[in-house]
């Protein structure tokens, strides 16, 4: 009698454990969408019209504009994380982010299409607090490539400007549809 009654709280817990991861992720997802197609937007729009080198500052600063921007809104955490980074100051990944970082890769490799690669995780920090953890894969679209492809095909004067601001730059040599990075949310619950 006893054991069944444990059976059934546990699985009465299971299922509202995993209506709550979904719902999480389902409106984490829903925020982080109306921030990407606004970030490509402007780096296809600044290429188009004013040239690669001059289009730097929509990934150096407007992409994390909006996320701060979309962050402080909701009273998140939001970057954008990389195992190869430009900017190693912001965009070096934890060990939570990693790990991911380096599943996703391989569920690329396996066939998984980039764009819907995701993972989401309810975590106890270190002070003890639930948090909801998020990233989605932000795949490399062909204008990525003039300034993460390959060093040797960039314009002399990209390479310079990437190089005076960027010492340590490990993002380069990415070809179309690998997965250049993560957006990566942190909610306290
Ligand atoms: C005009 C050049 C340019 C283009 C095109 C470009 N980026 Fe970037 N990217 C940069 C620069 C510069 C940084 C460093 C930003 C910083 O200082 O935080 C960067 C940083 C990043 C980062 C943060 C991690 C890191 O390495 O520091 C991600 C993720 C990223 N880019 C993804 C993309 C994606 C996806 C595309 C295509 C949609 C793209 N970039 C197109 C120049 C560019």
């Amino acid at each position: 009698m006893r054991t069944l009654l444990i059976v059934s709280l546990l699985a009465t817990a299971g299922v509202v454990w995993a209506g709550e991861l979904e719902s999480l992720t389902d409106e984490t997802r829903a925020e982080v969408k109306q921030i990407l197609p606004k970030v490509a937007g402007m780096m296809k729009a600044a290429v188009d019209e004013q040239g690669v080198a001059a289009a730097i500052p929509v990934c150096k600063d407007k992409a994390p504009q909006l996320m701060a921007d979309k962050a402080e809104a909701l009273g998140w955490n939001i970057r954008r994380v990389s195992l190869r980074t430009r900017n190693p100051e912001r965009a070096t990944p934890d060990a939570w982010e990693a790990e991911r970082l380096e599943a996703f890769d391989a569920r690329a490799a396996a066939g998984e299409p980039p764009a819907s690669i995701e993972s989401a995780e309810i975590v106890t920090d270190a002070a003890g607090r639930r948090m909801f953890r998020y990233m989605k894969a932000l795949p490399v679209a062909p204008v990525c490539v003039q300034c993460h492809g390959e060093r040797e095909r960039m314009a002399p004067e990209l390479v310079q400007a990437l190089a005076r601001d960027y010492p340590h730059d490990s993002a380069t040599g990415y070809a179309p549809g690998q997965i250049r990075g993560a957006v990566s949310v942190q909610r306290p619950l």
